[in-house]
C-alpha cells in the first residue's frame, strides 16, 4: 500500500488533515506528534497517511522528513506551508509548486555534495517530483487556485526588507520564500524518496517578522489542508 508522509506548517492544518483520516492513530518521538490513518483515494485503493508539524528552519524541516522515513518507509514526502512572495506577477494567497528549491544562503560547491560518494557531482538545486507536481497543478486547477510551477529559496532567515529581498532574488533568482522546502527535498533525495513542496504565499517578504506573527493565517490552514488532502485523493 501506498504510504505518503505528509510535513505541515501549522498544528491546525495537520489537525484537520488527521480530520479526514480514518483509523487516526498517534504516535510520538523525536519531538514529533505524528497523526497516521488511511484515506481513500478517487481511484479507490487506501493509501497510508503519516502527518505531522515539524517546526520552523532548515534542521527542524530535515530532522522531521528523516524521522518520518525512518519510522513509515514512505513513497512520497509532502510539504505543505507558507511563504514570501518574490515574483511581481504574483500575489498573497497565490501558490507557489516547488518545482526548483535553493538554499539561499548556503555554499553550494560544499553542501552540493549532497550525500557521501557525490564529491564528484555536486548538484546546485533539488527538485518535486514530476508526478507529483502534476497531481498538485490538477488540484490547484480544480480548486481555482492561481498557482505557478517555480523556484523556491530555502534559508534560516525570515527575508522582510528591500535589501534582503534583492538578496535572496539576485542569489536565486526565487519566486518565493521560506524555512524549510530545499532542507526536506534534500533529505528526500538522499534517501530517494519522491518529494513534493507547496507554498501559499502569505506576505510579499516586506513584512517584519514581529508584526507577520500577529497574522490571522487560519484562513490558510482550511484551504492548505482541503489542497493537501486532494492531493492525497489523487494518488
Ligand atoms: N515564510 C512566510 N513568509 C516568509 C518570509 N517573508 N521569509 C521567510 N519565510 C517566510
Amino acid at each position: 500500500m501506498t504510504t505518503v508522509a505528509v510535513i505541515g506548517a501549522l498544528n491546525e492544518e495537520v489537525a484537520l488533515i488527521a480530520q479526514s483520516l480514518e483509523g487516526v492513530e498517534h504516535d510520538r518521538g523525536a519531538s514529533l506528534d505524528v497523526f497516521r490513518g488511511t484515506l481513500v483515494t478517487n481511484a479507490g485503493p487506501t493509501v497510508n497517511v503519516a502527518a505531522t508539524v515539524g517546526g520552523m528552519g532548515l534542521v527542524n524541516a530535515a530532522a522531521t522528513a528523516q524521522r518520518l522515513i525512518d519510522a513509515y518507509h514512505p513513497d512520497a514526502v509532502i510539504f505543505s506551508g507558507i511563504a514570501g512572495n518574490l515574483n511581481r506577477d504574483l500575489h498573497v494567497n497565490d501558490v507557489v509548486l516547488g518545482g526548483t528549491l535553493r538554499y539561499l544562503d548556503t555554499d553550494m560547491r560544499l553542501v552540493g555534495q549532497w550525500k557521501p560518494g557525490t564529491e564528484d557531482a555536486p548538484v546546485e538545486e533539488f527538485h518535486s517530483d514530476p508526478h507529483l507536481l502534476a497531481l498538485a497543478d490538477a488540484a490547484l486547477n480544480d480548486a481555482g487556485i492561481h498557482h505557478i510551477t517555480g523556484i523556491i529559496a530555502s534559508g534560516n532567515y525570515f527575508v522582510d526588507t528591500p535589501e534582503k529581498v534583492s538578496e535572496v532574488t539576485l542569489a536565486t533568482g526565487a519566486d518565493a520564500v521560506e524555512m524549510e522546502g530545499a532542507a526536506v527535498a534534500h533529505v528526500a533525495a538522499r534517501n530517494d524518496v519522491p518529494a513534493l513542496v507547496i507554498r501559499a504565499l502569505s506576505d510579499n517578504a516586506d513584512t517584519d517578522y514581529e508584526v507577520f506573527k500577529e497574522f490571522d493565517i487560519s484562513e490558510y490552514a482550511n484551504t492548505a489542508a482541503r489542497l493537501v488532502t486532494d492531493i492525497l485523493r489523487r494518488m
